[in-house]
């Protein structure tokens, strides 16, 4: 069964797919995995490939981003609901002109940071399949599908300019929402796995927001928190505390030697791991001089 990501994510991997996958480990493709981790879940297109095309029993996905989550629950449990509430959006859109649609975007973006101080208190209810759908239509028509809060945790990004965007796939989510039957959702901080995975027939893939290339480019605003070095430093124990355990690991982060061949960050880090390059057309946190081809780091702890 084909899916793939229904919702467009800063840093999603849909662009560098072809070259992650020749980096997967060779246990994955025998079949000797047994359990897939991410805990930088996104847009999810590592995790579409690999339920796709490898034997994988379990599959245990996380992020911190709750309201990234919810929409993966909702899917999971009333994708009826969803898809009945993402047709009326796609209706409603398309029969309106340039302005009205401006107008409806802000109205949806209004409700839906209206309603955003109760709607964790409850588990699975009506109010997110509403939540859900509200963020979907959100992400298929702002501006460049980013999902940025400002610090009061409200959804700030302005309307998009599309022709005839898809909000509804319908499809596509159908098919999701199969494959997410066999799937563990959490909302979590990726250290969480230390405690959780306890055999080493497990892969994990973590794709951590990006080390920022310099100052301005910053883009750390998925959640209410950012990323920051000491966050970067706390993965890397993470990693190494789950290498210490036999488990097959995959992590993915910038480049620092694009602009500053001196900057040791991740040898430092990683030191005695698999350290690669990949090569990137970089859309967010791209430096201008530099926009086209970049390199980014692929970290293994296999051969
Ligand atoms: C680069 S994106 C992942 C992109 C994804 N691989 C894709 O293909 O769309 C990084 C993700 O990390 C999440 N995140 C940020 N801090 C986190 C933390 N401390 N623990 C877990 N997830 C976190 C963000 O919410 C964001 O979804």
């Amino acid at each position: 069964m084909k899916a793939k990501p229904f919702i467009k994510w800063a840093g999603g991997k849909s662009q560098l797919l072809k070259q992650l996958r020749v980096k997967y480990p060779k246990e994955l493709e025998l079949g000797f995995i047994k359990n897939y981790y991410e805990p930088f879940l996104g847009g999810g297109a590592v995790f579409f490939d690999i339920i796709n095309s490898y034997p994988v029993e379990n599959f245990y996905l996380s992020d911190i981003n709750e309201e990234l989550i919810l929409v993966y629950q909702v899917i999971q449990n009333e994708v009826e609901t969803l898809i009945e509430l993402l047709q009326a959006y796609q209706q409603k859109y398309s029969g309106l002109d340039n302005d009205k649609r401006k107008a409806y975007f802000f109205q949806i973006r209004e409700e839906y940071n209206h309603s955003r101080f109760h709607i964790h208190d409850k588990n699975l209810s009506p109010d997110w399949i509403l939540r859900a759908a509200q963020m979907i239509f959100l992400n298929k028509t702002c501006f460049n599908g980013l999902f940025r809060l400002n610090k009061n945790g409200g959804f700030n990004v302005p309307s998009g300019n599309y022709k005839n965007p898809t909000i509804l796939d319908k499809s596509n989510l159908i098919n999701v929402s199969k494959l997410l039957q066999r799937v563990d959702l959490k909302v979590a901080d990726f250290s969480q796995l230390e405690k959780v995975i306890t055999t080493a027939d497990s892969f994990v893939y973590f794709d951590p927001p990006y080390r920022p290339l310099s100052k301005t480019s910053a883009f750390t605003s998925y959640s209410k928190t950012s990323f920051d070095d000491q966050a970067q430093i706390r993965l890397a124990k993470t990693f190494n505390i789950l290498n210490a355990k036999g488990i097959k690991l995959m992590l993915s982060n910038s480049d620092p030697k694009n602009v500053d061949k001196t900057d040791n960050f991740f040898e430092t880090q990683y030191a005695g791991f698999r350290i690669q390059t990949v090569s990137a057309n970089r859309m967010i946190n791209s430096v201008s001089t530099k926009r086209g081809k970049i390199t980014e780091l692929l970290m293994t702890n296999y051969p």
